[in-house]
C-alpha cells in the first residue's frame, strides 16, 4: 500500500536561522537545483549554502552563481583516486554548514565511507519508481519493458546504487507514442514537485533516518510516500 501524503498550505514562520541549510551536488543542467532556488526565494524554508559540481562546465553552476549561491567544482581527474576526490569535495560541503546534501543529477557513485559519514543527511533524486530501474537510461528501459507507469523517487543514499530507503515517489502515466525524450520531459516537471515536497519535510524536521528506516513525525514508514496530483508543493 502506498501512503498518500497531504501537504499543508501554511506560510513559513521560520526565521532565517531556522532555515534548513542545504547543499546541492550536480553534474549538469541543474533544473532540479533551479526548482530549489526558485522555491527558496518563495516560501521553501531552506538556505542553499553551496552548490558543488564534478565539472566546471555544469550549467547549473551558472544558475547558482546568478542566484548568489556559493559554488565550487572539483575535477575528479585532478585527484589520485576517488577517495581523495570525495575527501576534498565533502570537506567543502562540510565547511558550507550543510545539514542536508542533495544529489540532483550528480553523476557519480559515492564510496561507502562517504555515504556512511553522511548517513541520514544525503538524499538523491532518481528518475524511476525504485526499486525498479536503478542506474541509467531509465526512460528507455521503462518503455522497453512495456510498463504503464513511470515515475521518480527521492531516497536516502546508501552504498548500494540507487538502493537506499525511498522517502517519496511521484508517478506519471506512460502514453501511446511516448519516446524516452517525451517521457523524460514530462517526468522532469514532476521530479521538481517531488524534490520540493520531499525537502519541505526535511525543512520542517519531520523526517529522519533511524538505522535504515525512515521515520516521518516519529513513525516508521514502511512504504514510500506518494505525491499526488493535488498535493501542494508550496505548502
Ligand atoms: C534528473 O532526471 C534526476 O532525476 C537525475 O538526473 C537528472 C538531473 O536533471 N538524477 P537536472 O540536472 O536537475 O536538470
Amino acid at each position: 500500500m502506498w501512503l498518500r501524503l497531504a501537504l499543508r498550505t501554511t506560510v513559513s514562520t521560520l526565521s532565517d536561522a531556522e532555515r534548513l541549510k542545504v547543499a546541492v551536488l550536480i553534474s549538469g543542467r541543474g533544473s532540479n537545483l533551479g526548482a530549489l532556488i526558485d522555491a527558496a526565494a518563495c516560501d521553501l524554508p531552506i538556505e542553499l549554502v553551496g552548490v558543488f559540481a564534478d565539472r566546471a562546465d555544469a550549467l547549473g553552476l551558472q544558475r547558482a552563481n546568478t542566484a548568489g549561491i556559493a559554488t565550487c567544482s572539483f575535477n575528479p581527474k585532478a585527484y589520485a583516486d576517488k577517495a581523495a576526490f570525495e575527501s576534498d569535495l565533502f570537506a567543502a560541503v562540510e565547511r558550507s554548514g550543510a545539514e542536508l546534501v542533495i544529489l540532483a543529477g550528480f553523476m557519480r557513485v559515492l564510496s561507502a565511507p562517504t555515504v556512511q559519514a553522511w548517513h541520514g543527511r544525503l538524499i538523491n533524486i532518481h528518475p524511476s519508481l525504485l526499486p525498479k530501474y536503478p542506474g541509467l537510461h531509465t526512460h528507455q528501459r521503462v518503455l522497453e519493458a512495456g510498463d504503464a507507469l513511470h515515475g521518480a523517487s527521492v531516497h536516502f543514499v546508501t552504498a548500494v546504487l540507487d538502493g537506499g530507503p525511498v522517502l517519496m515517489q511521484v508517478q506519471v502515466e506512460i502514453t501511446d507514442g511516448d519516446s524516452a525524450e517525451s517521457l523524460a520531459a514530462r517526468l522532469l516537471q514532476q521530479e521538481h514537485r517531488l524534490l520540493l515536497a520531499s525537502v519541505r519535510l526535511f525543512a520542517a524536521r519531520r523526517v529522519q533516518l533511524v538505522k535504515d528506516q525512515i521515520e516521518l513525525d516519529g513513525q516508521i514508514i514502511l512504504e514510500p510516500l506518494l505525491l499526488t496530483d493535488d498535493a501542494d508543493v508550496f505548502s
